[in-house]
């Protein structure tokens, strides 16, 4: 069983969107999946999925001692797809207790018996719970969009997993554990170590556990899928993570795909569709697929990429995200010719589009204004 868990940092950029689209893509190529709401503290992935208010899902089976997890499976109207609910009430759900989380792991690892791919939609943060669930994968997927903050979220949460990588593999006890228990109680927690300049030093202190760790690190490439562009020059964002991964956390990953922002996704939303069956031949749709395939494509036991492998994933996206400019602009001159869509409707787009973007530039101010400040009070980036 493949497990795909889904996360992002920053809330609202699209994970519940591309795990329930590409749940629907692999079930309809006759992948048998399950799609788990595991955002507990808010999900709703049921509105993307078009499934009214769930009664019964995680929460109730972590809450109820008598409940039986295949219970909480439900069935779709998608042949081969299937759908685990977060429950939407319960409150507390988001800090799993770690009795709690194993216990759900092992039910979720069950699944295997007749499950080809489990798809899990995280929720945003970085609470451990989720980093934990996004260590299920050798390959999880993570979600940005172009914004400066969905970026830097994104970052810090692959940096995030990288430190919980390290705490998993360096065992309870050992000098390397005590030592990035030190280092964290010493104040200079995550946001301030480098994996580069951290190594030398777990290598020097305790060789076996640096070299579990390298063995594990060789096989973690999470894989990126930028969402939400408007114009081909927002897949350039992916690079800045890229290197960022790269010079300071050693990490290696991989471009999945760019989605461009597309107006069809929220009447997809209101008619309780997703997008991928409401209007399978949009832009967003295809990207969907072509990521499904992707997914598809890859062997699922080769964790190791050489720097090859991974240039080219980020060069094709970079030539998708060309290729799908272009056919937004056939797809809405189309439009326009058959008057599904009048200059009014594209005027308001636009208006909206500019709202957006003057949003995002008192975003990015602010940010400028913050770092300015930091960097005055002697912070160095
Ligand atoms: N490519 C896109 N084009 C248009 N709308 C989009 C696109 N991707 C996501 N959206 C919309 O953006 C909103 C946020 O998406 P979604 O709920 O999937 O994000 P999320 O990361 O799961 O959020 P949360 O952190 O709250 O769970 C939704 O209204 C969704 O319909
Ligand atoms: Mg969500």
């Amino acid at each position: 069983m493949r497990i795909i868990p889904v996360a992002s940092g920053k809330g609202g950029v699209g994970k519940s969107l591309v795990a329930a689209n590409l749940g629907v893509a692999l079930a309809q190529v006759g992948q048998r999946v399950v799609l788990a709401d595991l955002d507990l503290g808010a999900s709703n992935l049921h509105l993307v999925l078009g499934h009214h208010s769930p009664h019964a899902g995680i929460g109730t089976y972590l809450n109820d001692t008598r409940s039986n997890f295949n219970d909480v499976i439900a069935d779709t109207d998608i042949r081969g797809l299937r759908f685990i609910p977060g429950d939407t009430e319960i409150p507390g759900l988001a800090n799993l207790r770690s009795g709690q989380l194993k216990s759900l792991v092992k039910r979720l690892l069950a699944l295997e018996a007749d499950t080809d791919i489990l798809i899990l939609d995280l929720g945003a943060g970085t609470h451990q719970s989720i980093l934990d669930f996004f260590l299920l994968s050798g390959q999880g997927i993570v979600v940005s969009a172009p914004a400066v903050t969905a970026v830097l979220n994104a970052y810090v949460f692959l940096k995030n997993t990288v430190f919980r990588l390290m705490f998993t593999v360096f065992g309870k006890g050992t000098i390397a554990r005590s030592y990035l228990e030190q280092i964290r109680k010493d104040g200079s927690g995550p946001q301030k170590l480098y994996i580069p300049k951290l190594l030398p030093e777990i290598k020097a202190r305790d060789p076996a556990a640096h070299d579990k760790f390298m063995a594990r690190l060789e096989h973690f490439h999470p894989r990126l899928i930028m969402n939400m562009i408007d114009d081909p020059k927002d897949a350039d964002v992916a690079m800045k993570i890229r290197r960022s991964c790269s010079e300071y956390l050693d990490l290696k990953i991989e471009h999945l795909g760019v989605i461009y922002r597309d107006s069809m996704q929220d009447v997809a939303l209101s008619s309780r569709l997703p997008i991928i069956l409401y209007k399978p031949q949009s832009v967003l749709s295809q990207a969907i697929y072509r990521i499904a395939d992707k997914i598809l494509q890859s062997d699922e036991d080769k964790f190791i990429l050489d720097e090859k492998e991974i240039d080219e994933s980020f060069q094709e996206a970079e030539a998708e995200a060309e290729v799908d400019f272009d056919n937004k602009m056939e797809y809405v001159e189309d439009l326009l010719h058959s008057g599904a869509l009048t200059q009014g409707d594209l005027i308001e787009t636009v208006k909206s589009q500019q709202f957006e973007i003057s949003k995002l530039r008192k975003e990015s101010n602010f940010l400028k204004l913050k770092l300015s400040q930091a960097i005055a009070k002697g912070f160095t980036p």
